[in-house]
C-alpha cells in the first residue's frame, strides 16, 4: 500500500474543474483531503475488493484515489456532463489501471443497486451557501439506501445533522474527524484569493 503522502502526490495531476458551476458547488477535493479519506477507509479494509461509488464525482478525486487501492471496481456519478469529461480525462492522467465507471445520473435519484458491500465516498454539495442548507441530506438518503458504509466531508458543525440523521436511517457514526478544505478563488462572489474553510469527515455503517 502507498502511504498517504505518496498518494496525495499521485493525486496532484488532478485537474480542476473546466467550467465550475457555482449553483452545484463544484469545488475540488483538494488533494490532501481526498488521500486523508482515501487512505483511512483503506486502513479500515474499506476499500480493498469492495464496490466503491464516489457520489457527485466531480473531477474525479474521490473515486480516482479509490483505484490507486485494491478496490473491485469504482463507479463516478456526477449529474454533470462537463465535470465527467474532466473526471475521464483525469483518469488519463493519473494513469490507474483500475476500471471505472463513469455515470451521469442525479445522485438524489441514483440508478444504482450495487452488492451488499459497497463503500460510497462524497464530497457533497454543503447547500450552505446558498440558503439551502443540507443540501448534502438527499445524498445522505441514497447512500443509506445503497451502502454498507460510508465516508462522506460536511461543512464544519454537521455532527448534530449527521448523527441523528443517520440514527433515523439505520446508519451510525464510527469515526468523525475534522479537517481543513482549501477552496481556491474560482466564482466572481469570492473575494480572496484562497480560502480555508473548516470541514468534517464521518465514516457511518449502515444496516
Ligand atoms: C463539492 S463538488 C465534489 C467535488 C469532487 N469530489 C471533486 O473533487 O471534484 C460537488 C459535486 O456534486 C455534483 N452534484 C451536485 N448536485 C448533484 C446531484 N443532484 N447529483 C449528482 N451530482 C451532483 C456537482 O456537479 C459537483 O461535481
Amino acid at each position: 500500500m502507498s502511504t498517504k503522502s505518496q498518494l496525495t502526490q499521485q493525486l496532484g495531476v488532478v485537474a480542476g474543474f473546466d467550467d465550475p458551476q457555482v449553483d452545484l458547488e463544484q469545488y475540488r477535493t483538494p488533494p490532501g483531503l481526498a488521500s486523508y479519506l482515501v487512505h483511512s477507509a483503506d486502513l479500515r479494509g474499506d476499500i480493498d475488493d469492495r464496490v466503491v461509488i464516489d457520489l457527485g464525482c466531480g473531477t474525479g478525486m474521490l473515486a480516482l484515489a479509490a483505484t490507486l487501492r485494491g478496490p473491485e471496481r469504482v463507479v463516478g456519478l456526477d449529474i454533470d456532463r462537463g465535470a465527467l469529461r474532466t473526471a475521464r480525462e483525469n483518469k488519463r492522467r493519473i494513469a490507474s489501471t483500475t476500471e471505472v465507471s463513469w455515470v451521469q445520473a442525479d445522485a438524489t435519484r441514483a440508478p444504482l443497486c450495487p452488492p451488499d458491500e459497497t463503500t460510497v465516498i462524497m464530497n457533497p454539495p454543503f447547500g450552505a451557501q446558498d440558503g439551502n442548507e443540507h443540501a448534502d441530506r438527499a445524498f445522505l438518503e441514497t447512500t443509506a439506501s445503497i451502502a454498507d458504509v460510508s465516508y462522506s466531508i460536511h461543512n464544519a458543525g454537521s455532527g448534530e445533522f449527521v448523527e441523528a440523521f443517520a440514527a433515523d436511517n439505520g446508519g451510525e457514526i464510527t469515526h468523525a474527524y475534522g479537517a481543513e478544505f482549501t477552496l481556491p478563488k474560482q466564482f466572481d462572489h469570492q473575494q480572496e484569493d484562497s480560502r480555508v474553510i473548516d470541514v468534517e469527515l464521518f465514516r457511518i455503517e449502515w444496516r
